[in-house]
């Protein structure tokens, strides 16, 4: 996102990252299960977004303007989801369900996104549905995804060493989670993240690298 335009079309090799494989994402917090997709997810995901889509989820996600509006196209993500993991030479981004530990309950997504394999890097991102903001689910979950991107692949991490995060200054709930989470702020861009909304805000940017977190404890160590 930050990335100068020519980076994307002329990676360079740099570190040369390669996911492990097999590639599985089935995480575990105190109170959430972070995981990978499933079929038998669908409809939950489907219903989730639609109850949260229009007051909640725009504008801060543009996805969930024209995606999941059936349940067919959620099939259809779901699929992608899962053809990702299926496929480590081609990784760059999944998206992964936060699931109630206790009841089972889809609670929203997670993921990693714009993996770069010339830095080891990649970001995250969140949300929660409408009903279930203010438990700090969102905080809980993006802990542990962190986690999981930066720990050696030896012990079932993507061994990244770097994770970027971005939201727009408007997004006061997502800044604080991030500052609360204690990372390092690194990007303040003017009028660089429009919103559909309120127009060009201010984008703010996060990294964390990997000698940075606790990966057991799911912290920063700074
Ligand atoms: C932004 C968003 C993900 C926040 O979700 P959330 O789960 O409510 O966020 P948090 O994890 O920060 O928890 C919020 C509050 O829960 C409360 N809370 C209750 N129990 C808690 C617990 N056990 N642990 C931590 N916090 C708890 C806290 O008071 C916390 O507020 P605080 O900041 O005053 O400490 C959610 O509002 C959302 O989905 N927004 C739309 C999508 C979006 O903007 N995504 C981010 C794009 S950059």
């Amino acid at each position: 996102m930050t990335h100068c335009a020519s980076e994307n079309n002329f990676p360079a090799v740099g570190l040369d990252w390669t996911a492990p494989q097999p590639l599985r994402c089935e995480l575990e917090t105190e109170r959430l299960i972070i995981r990978a997709y499933r079929l038998g997810d669908t409809e939950d995901v489907y219903n989730a977004i639609n109850d949260s889509r229009d007051d909640h989820l725009l504008p801060w996600m543009p996805w969930a303007k024209d995606n999941h509006t059936t349940l067919e196209s959620t099939t259809k993500y779901i699929c992608e989801q899962m053809l990702s993991l299926a496929n480590p030479d081609t990784f760059n981004n999944v998206g992964t369900g936060i699931f109630d530990k206790a009841t089972g309950r889809f609670l929203g997504g997670s993921g990693v996104h714009d993996v770069r394999k010339d830095t080891a890097s990649c970001e995250t991102g969140y949300w929660i549905r409408k009903d279930a903001i203010g438990n700090g689910y969102a905080r809980e979950a993006c802990a542990r995804t962190i986690s999981w991107a930066l720990a050696p692949q030896a012990t079932g991490g993507l061994g990244l060493q770097k994770v970027r995060i971005y939201c727009s200054s408007a997004n006061t709930h997502s800044a604080n989670l991030i500052e609360q989470l204690k990372v390092k702020k690194e990007v303040h861009q003017r009028n660089d993240y429009c919103i559909d909304t309120i127009g060009p805000t201010d984008r703010l940017g996060w990294g964390i690298m990997h000698d940075e977190w606790d990966c057991i404890n799911h912290r920063s160590i700074q």
